[in-house]
C-alpha cells in the first residue's frame, strides 16, 4: 500500500456531518470559515461534471444530455462562483489518471458537500470522495480492466431503479476503495471490488465502474436515475427549449444591431445562422465564400437553400481564382492550410467592411472545440494540424462574438437543426473540412486534380447513399493521392492515379474507427471509380483508425 499523505484528507467520525468536519478541518488549518453558498435563481437546471482528467469525461456530459438535462464539464477546481451561476442540481466527479495518494492529487472543493446537492463519483471521483471523507483507498493488486458483473446488494437504492439485480459493467481502474468513509454503505459489488458502488444518506454516491461507456449497456438508466430521481431534474432540456432560450438570449445580446455570419454549407453554420435569423431577421447578413475547393454542385446548393428556401440575406463570393492562385506550387499540408485560412480571413474582412457598421460576428463553435481548447490551454498538447474552420475567424477581428452552439455536441446541433425545419440533407451532411478538397489532394492542388477528385467524391457519395450508410458514417470521402501506378485497360497500358477511399465511424472526431463497409459495396465503388474516371486506374481502402492516423490525410 502507498504511504498516506494526510495533506488533503479530512478526519471524520461517524456522527459528524460532512460539512461540520470540513469546517473543523479548516479551523485546524487556521482558515476562515466559508460562507454557505447560495444558489442563484436561474431557469435552466444543470448537472455539473467535475473533470479529473478522464478520457471519458466528455462522454459523461453526453450521457447526461441524453436524459434531456443540461450539463457542463468544468475543471475539477472550478470556483463556486462559476458553479453557482450554472444553477447546479448535482455533481458528477469524473475518473482520472491520478492516485489519491499522489502529491498534489486533484481533489474536489468542499462546495460539493456544502451545497447539499447530490454527488456521484465515477472511478477516481469515487476514490477522491472516499479518501476526502475519511475512507481508505489502496492500489489494487492488479489493474481491473474490462467487463465484469455488478451485483446489486441495496435493491431499494434510487440509483438502481428499473435495473436487474446483476448487470454487466465496464471497469478500468488500478486503485480502489478498501475502507468506507463514515456514514457510507456498500450498495453493489463485483468479483474484484467489494465496494463497486457506495453511498450515504446525504445523496453522495460513488461508482467504481464506468457507466458512461457503451460497454456498460445499462449505464443510461443509472444516469437517468441519478439526474432525474436523485437530483430531481425535470428532463426538459429539449431542442425546442434550447431554441426558445437561444433566440431570447440573442435578441437580448444584439438589441437592434447587425450580425454577420460566415456560411460553410455545413450543419453548424446553418443552425447558427437560422437561430440568429429567428432572433433578429434581416439584421443578419450571411457571407458565403466559394473557395473553389468545394464538392460538385455544393456552392449552388448552399446558396439556393439559404437564399430561396430560408430567405436569408446572403452575399455570395466566388473566390476560386484567388484561392487557386495562392495554392499554386504548394504541396506542404500545413502551408496549404495556412494559406487557405489566411485568404479566407482576408476575403471575409473585405466583404464585411463593404456591409458598413456591423458589431457582431456569429460562429458555429461547438462544445468539443471549447473543451479541446480549454484543455489545450492547461495541457501541453502537441500540434497535429492547424485546423481552419470557416466559422472560426480570429479573435483580433473587431466584432463581438455570438456562439449559440458553444455548449452543444454535433448530434445535438442536428436535433436543433431538425427542430428548426432545416432541410434534412443539410442537417445530416457529414462534416467537411474548412480547407475542403485541398487537404484531400496530396501534393499540389490544380484545377485538373480538383475535377478528378470531385468526380470520385460524387461516385463515392452516390454509392454510400444508395447503400443507406450515409448517416451511419461520420465521414466518407475520396482522397486523390499523388501516386500513379501502372494498369491495363482493354489491351492498353495505363498509368493513372491512385484514389484512396476513407469511411469512418466516430462520435466526435477525436477518435475514429474505419468502417467495415461490405465488400460488394467496395467492389462497386472501385469499379465505378476506375471505369468512370479515365485518369484513375487503382483504388485502395484506408483501414486505419484514429489514432494513430488522423481522419483527413493532410
Ligand atoms: P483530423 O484529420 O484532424 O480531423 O482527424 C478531425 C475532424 O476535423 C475535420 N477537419 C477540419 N475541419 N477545418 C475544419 O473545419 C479543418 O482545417 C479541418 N481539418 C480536419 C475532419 O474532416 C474531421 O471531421
Amino acid at each position: 500500500m502507498k504511504k498516506k499523505s494526510e495533506s488533503h484528507r479530512i478526519a471524520a467520525s461517524d456522527d459528524i456531518e460532512v460539512s461540520t468536519y470540513l469546517e473543523l478541518a479548516r479551523e485546524l488549518r487556521g482558515e476562515q470559515p466559508v460562507v454557505e453558498p447560495k444558489l442563484p435563481p436561474s431557469e435552466r437546471e444543470t448537472i455539473v461534471v467535475l473533470d479529473f482528467g478522464s478520457q471519458y469525461s466528455m462522454l459523461i456530459a453526453r450521457r447526461v444530455r441524453e436524459c434531456h438535462v443540461y450539463c457542463e464539464l468544468v475543471p475539477y477546481d472550478t470556483p463556486w462562483e462559476k458553479i453557482a451561476s450554472l444553477n447546479p442540481r448535482g455533481f458528477i466527479l469524473s475518473g482520472g489518471p491520478a492516485s489519491v495518494y499522489d502529491s498534489g492529487a486533484p481533489m474536489p472543493l468542499p462546495y460539493i458537500y456544502e451545497s447539499r446537492l447530490p454527488v456521484m463519483g465515477i472511478c477516481y471521483g469515487t476514490q477522491a470522495i472516499a479518501y476526502h471523507l475519511g475512507g481508505q483507498v489502496t492500489q489494487g493488486t492488479k489493474r481491473e480492466y474490462g467487463h465484469t458483473i455488478l451485483h446489486i446488494s441495496a435493491e431499494d437504492c434510487p440509483l438502481f431503479v428499473g435495473l436487474p439485480s446483476s448487470l454487466p459493467v465496464w471497469m478500468s481502474h488500478g486503485d480502489q476503495v478498501i475502507e468506507l468513509p463514515p456514514g457510507f454503505k456498500p450498495l453493489a459489488y463485483s468479483e474484484n471490488s467489494p465496494f463497486a458502488v457506495i453511498g450515504n444518506d446525504s445523496g453522495i454516491y460513488g461508482l467504481q465502474f464506468h457507466p458512461e461507456v457503451v460497454h456498460t449497456s445499462q449505464g443510461k438508466a443509472i444516469f437517468q436515475n441519478f439526474v432525474l430521481q436523485i437530483c430531481g431534474c425535470q428532463g426538459n432540456w429539449t431542442p425546442a427549449n434550447f431554441i426558445a432560450e437561444s433566440v431570447g438570449k440573442i435578441k437580448k445580446q444584439v438589441g437592434g444591431e447587425r450580425v454577420v455570419c460566415a456560411l460553410s454549407g455545413g450543419v453548424d453554420s446553418a443552425v447558427t445562422a437560422t437561430l440568429i435569423d429567428r432572433a433578429i431577421g434581416n439584421k443578419l447578413t450571411c457571407i458565403f465564400i466559394n473557395n473553389g475547393l468545394l464538392r460538385r454542385d455544393e456552392p449552388e446548393r448552399v446558396f439556393s437553400t439559404f437564399k430561396r428556401n430560408l430567405k436569408m440575406d446572403i452575399v455570395y463570393i466566388d473566390a476560386t481564382d484567388r484561392f487557386l492562385e495562392r495554392l499554386k506550387g504548394v504541396s506542404d499540408p500545413e502551408k496549404k492550410r495556412q494559406l487557405i485560412g489566411n485568404e479566407f480571413i482576408q476575403i471575409f474582412e473585405e466583404e464585411a467592411a463593404k456591409l458598413g457598421k456591423i458589431d457582431f460576428l456569429a460562429q458555429g463553435t461547438l462544445y468539443p472545440d471549447v473543451i479541446e481548447s480549454t484543455s489545450a490551454e492547461t495541457k501541453a498538447a502537441a500540434k497535429i494540424k492547424s485546423h481552419h474552420n470557416v466559422g472560426g475567424l480570429p479573435a483580433k477581428m473587431n466584432f463581438t462574438l455570438i456562439e449559440p452552439l458553444r455548449y452543444l455536441f454535433k448530434d445535438e446541433v442536428r436535433q436543433v437543426g431538425l427542430a428548426l425545419d432545416l432541410p434534412e440533407d443539410m442537417v445530416w451532411r457529414q462534416p467537411f473540412p474548412g480547407p475542403g478538397l485541398a487537404i484531400r489532394i496530396i501534393g499540389e492542388v490544380t484545377r485538373e486534380k480538383l475535377e478528378i477528385l470531385r468526380a470520385a467524391d460524387w461516385i463515392l457519395m452516390n454509392e454510400i447513399k444508395n447503400a443507406k450508410l450515409y448517416r451511419q458514417l461520420w465521414q466518407s470521402f475520396a482522397v486523390l493521392t499523388d501516386v500513379r501506378s501502372v494498369g491495363v485497360m482493354g489491351d492498353y497500358r495505363t498509368y493513372g492515379y491512385l484514389v484512396a477511399v476513407r469511411a469512418i465511424t466516430s462520435e466526435d472526431a477525436m477518435t475514429a474507427d474505419w468502417a467495415r463497409l461490405p465488400y460488394d459495396l467496395l467492389a462497386r465503388i472501385s469499379d465505378r471509380l476506375v471505369n468512370e474516371i479515365p485518369s484513375v486506374n487503382r483504388v485502395v481502402y484506408d483501414v486505419t483508425s484514429k489514432p494513430p492516423a488522423t481522419i483527413e490525410w493532410e
